[in-house]
């Protein structure tokens, strides 16, 4: 592992075994994580990038945090925004007479991270978008300031192609930026510098579920070697052992062999690719014209599962997904599910006007006709509203004579 993720990622220095704990997948490390590094009452929320990953929400609320979404904008997270509320939630914090010491007992493995910060900053599920460099090192700055730990699900790296539609060469084998992770090893001295504790404050959660098979229930985190260490000492990873031994043996195999790579770079990203180049020219025929639109458009490499669509002024998404099931069977998801419970009042922080779209699983010749399907609900909703307007104009105007005729 430690050696592919050097030549994937090019960090300033090799990465050491000792960065890396093997998991049982994103989802179960996320729970590991938060059970080492968090306290129910010290730390005080978890600022989650929105729209974000739905399926994290329970793991957060099983650790008894408080969710806050945080915007994004074309860049990335919105770092003012998350400044301002980080810097407003402590002061709130400070007005309390008893303080925030911490229920868990302290084990000289782990330690509390006041804030958690939670991020899929690379072809992100469901934005799609990919964070700038200059906010991943902004971002990194910032959790240093506010003693945060930032998890980010880098689970999507790997299927990664050129965004132009006509490339015809879909396999790419470096990372398209740093992860935040490790940013954070090279950044002003980096984590381990001296008068830090060594924790570091961001870790990068990783899955054979998009590469291998999601049923393999495997993946790795990568942190400081005091911070993956932390990890492995989660309480049931003691007592089973490693949490995925059997299928983390096979695994261990195919990326000695060489196989798993090659099956990354010569099967998985020319099929996505080429599934992603449809049914982007598809939407680029059907659905932009209609008033439609795409995030990050500019960008050289593209790459995830899934697409994020904001549909036309006066469109919702939840009449299109109820429709686009009905009378078309096609299943979109509704923007909505991907807004952080409890924190939907800010701009950028709800999505009634936007569906995600996956472009990995269906095969790529029905692709087309997907897009030409959801097209066809989406002029007719368009219709029904000029109809409609058609309709409320006359009848304002005859208000208006009758108004003038009294
Ligand atoms: C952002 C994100 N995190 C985590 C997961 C789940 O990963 P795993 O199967 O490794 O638990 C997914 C998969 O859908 C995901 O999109």
């Amino acid at each position: 592992m430690a050696s592919w993720l050097t030549n994937f990622y090019q960090p300033t220095a090799p990465i050491s075994e000792e960065r890396i704990a093997v998991t049982g997948g994103a989802s179960q490390n996320l729970a590991c994580l938060l059970q080492v590094f968090t306290d129910p009452v010290h730390t005080r929320n978890v600022w989650i990038v929105a729209p974000a990953y739905m399926l994290a929400f329970r793991i957060f609320d099983d650790s008894a945090l408080k969710l806050r979404a945080v915007p994004e904008d074309e860049e990335g997270i919105d770092i003012e925004y998350l400044r301002t509320e980080i810097r407003e939630s402590e002061a709130k914090a400070r007005a309390q007479p008893n303080g925030e010491q911490p229920i868990k007992p302290q084990r000289p493995w782990s330690k509390f991270y006041r804030h958690i910060i939670y991020a899929v900053p690379t072809f992100s599920n469901p934005s799609f978008k990919t964070m700038t460099l200059k906010r991943r090192e902004q971002l990194v700055r910032l959790a240093r300031e506010y003693d945060a730990l930032i998890i980010t699900d880098d689970v999507y790296d790997f299927l990664q192609w050129p965004a132009s539609l006509t490339a015809k060469h879909l396999s790419l084998d470096k990372a398209v930026l740093p992860r935040i992770v490790d940013i954070d090893r090279y950044l002003d001295g980096g984590a381990e510098r001296e008068g830090a504790d060594g924790f570091g404050n961001s870790v990068s959660n990783g899955s054979f579920s998009k590469i291998a098979g999601p049923g393999l229930r495997t993946g790795w985190c990568e942190g400081t070697s005091k911070l993956a260490f932390g990890v492995s000492q989660t309480g049931s990873s003691r007592s089973g052992g490693a949490p995925s031994q059997l299928a983390a043996t096979f695994l261990g195999e195919i990326i000695e062999s060489g196989d798993l790579q090659r099956h990354v770079y010569e099967v998985l990203q020319p099929s996505y690719g080429r599934r992603y180049q449809k049914f982007v020219r598809a939407i680029e025929t059907e659905l932009i014209p209609l008033g439609a639109r795409l995030p990050q458009t500019d960008r050289d490499v593209v790459g995830g599962y899934f697409i994020w669509l904001t549909l036309p002024d006066g469109i919702k998404s939840i009449t299109v997904v109820q429709r686009a099931k009905e009378e078309e069977n096609v299943v979109v998801a509704q923007g909505e599910i991907f807004q952080v419970p409890g924190d939907t009042d800010h701009a950028g922080t709800h999505f009634e006007q936007d569906i995600r779209m996956c472009f990995a699983w269906e095969d790529e010749d029905v692709l087309a006709e997907g897009i030409e399907r959801l097209a066809r609900v989406i002029r007719g909703l368009q219709n029904e509203q000029q109809d409609g307007e058609a309709q409320s104009s006359m009848q304002h105007a005859t208000k208006a004579s009758a108004e003038e005729f009294w």
